[in-house]
């Protein structure tokens, strides 16, 4: 069974050909950031523009290189939320069109649940229940998963997301956009121990989960340092904010697992590519006795072959989505 995996939710377009759900043969990304980056963040229109530009030839050139063609598709898997509602529509336009000249089965998929199901394509499909931390530059959530496709949202983001924090940290320091990746290079030469930023919600009680405060935080010190005339280390300021963001995530992740009472915890979205979470959470998650999956890093970052595994998983039970289906840039997981 072949399905092609289309994801246009916000500045990557990205095209997958997905053999029987879990077998990746062709996974294309063209990125966008160098349109954004003046911008310092991801400029809704242009992304919708700049999807409309890439997605033909990387739909040609994903099917190239699995060596399929159009009619060869037994299912089409698009992104339709959540995301930005214009660059939504422009892969959606795409997948219906395929699905119906070709007679294909379209799927809508959420972006969220791809984020989830990366972890699959790389390590199989462990038997639920599992919780998954979705961590990326809209979302920062724990999902309980009770029974595959079913999700409860144990807790999220109050504010900012994590990647968001992440990208406007990085902006503070200087490191362009994107940042998140930057930050989390510099940060390698830094001590995560050089400054105490504060741990948002460390003690809340609930799984939520608050950044913004961190952010403030960062710019306080930087302001006082410089009224104080003291030459900043930027590797500390970004090691020790990432340890901050870090220590929340991998404390709560732990604790929504010993909550639910499951040993299996799947990471999944743009910030699991950090390094340090990766450390940590598989530092802490083995001292808790868990089981921590992390999708190798190009499969963290948005990708169609996420979207693919999902879509192949859904018609494999039957379902599809109808021709008139709708963006839904607010798409929640479905309970
Ligand atoms: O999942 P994703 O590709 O797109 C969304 O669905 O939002 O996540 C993108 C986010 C960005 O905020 C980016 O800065 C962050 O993930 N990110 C990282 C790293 N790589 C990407 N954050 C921290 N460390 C990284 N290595
Ligand atoms: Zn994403």
């Amino acid at each position: 069974m072949i399905t092609l995996g289309i994801e246009t939710s916000c500045d990557e377009t990205a095209v997958a050909v997905v053999e029987d759900g879990f077998h990746v043969r062709a996974n294309l990304i063209a990125r966008q950031e160098h349109l954004h980056e003046r911008f310092g963040g991801v400029v809704p229109e242009v992304a919708a523009r700049a999807h409309v530009e890439a997605l033909n030839p990387l739909l040609d050139q994903a099917l190239h290189e699995a060596g399929v063609g159009f009619r060869s598709l037994d299912g089409v898997a698009v992104t339709v939320g959540p995301g930005l509602v214009g660059a939504l529509l422009v892969g959606m336009a795409a997948a219906k069109a395929i699905s119906l000249s070709t007679g294909a089965p379209l799927i809508g998929v959420n972006h969220l649940e791809g984020h989830v199901w990366a972890n699959f394509l790389a390590h199989g499909e462990p038997d639920p229940p599992y919780v998954a931390l979705v961590v990326s530059g809209g979302h920062t959530m724990l999902v309980h998963i009770p029974e595959v496709h079913r999700h409860e949202v144990l807790g999220q983001t109050l504010d900012d997301a994590a990647g968001e924090a992440f990208d406007k940290v990085a902006r503070l320091l200087g490191l362009g956009f994107p940042g998140g990746p930057a930050l989390d290079a510099l940060a390698t030469q830094g001590d995560p121990g050089a400054v105490r930023f504060p741990r948002a919600m460390a003690d809340s009680g609930d799984l939520d989960f608050s950044m913004s405060g961190l952010k403030t935080a960062v710019l306080r010190y930087l302001r006082a340092e410089q009224a104080a005339e003291h030459v900043v280390s930027l590797p500390d300021v970004a090691a020790s904010f990432q340890e901050a963001i870090v220590d929340v995530q991998v404390a709560k992740t732990v604790a929504a697992a010993k909550e639910r009472d499951v040993d299996t915890v799947l990471l999944g979205g743009g910030v699991v590519a950090n390094t340090r979470l990766r450390e940590r959470m598989a530092e802490e998650g083995a001292r808790a006795g868990l089981r921590i999956l992390f999708p190798p890093l190009e499969l963290c970052t948005d990708n169609a072959a996420m979207i693919a595994a999902v879509g192949a998983a859904r018609l494999g039970r039957g379902e599809r989505s109808s021709l008139d289906i709708g963006a839904d840039p607010n798409l929640r997981l479905a309970p």
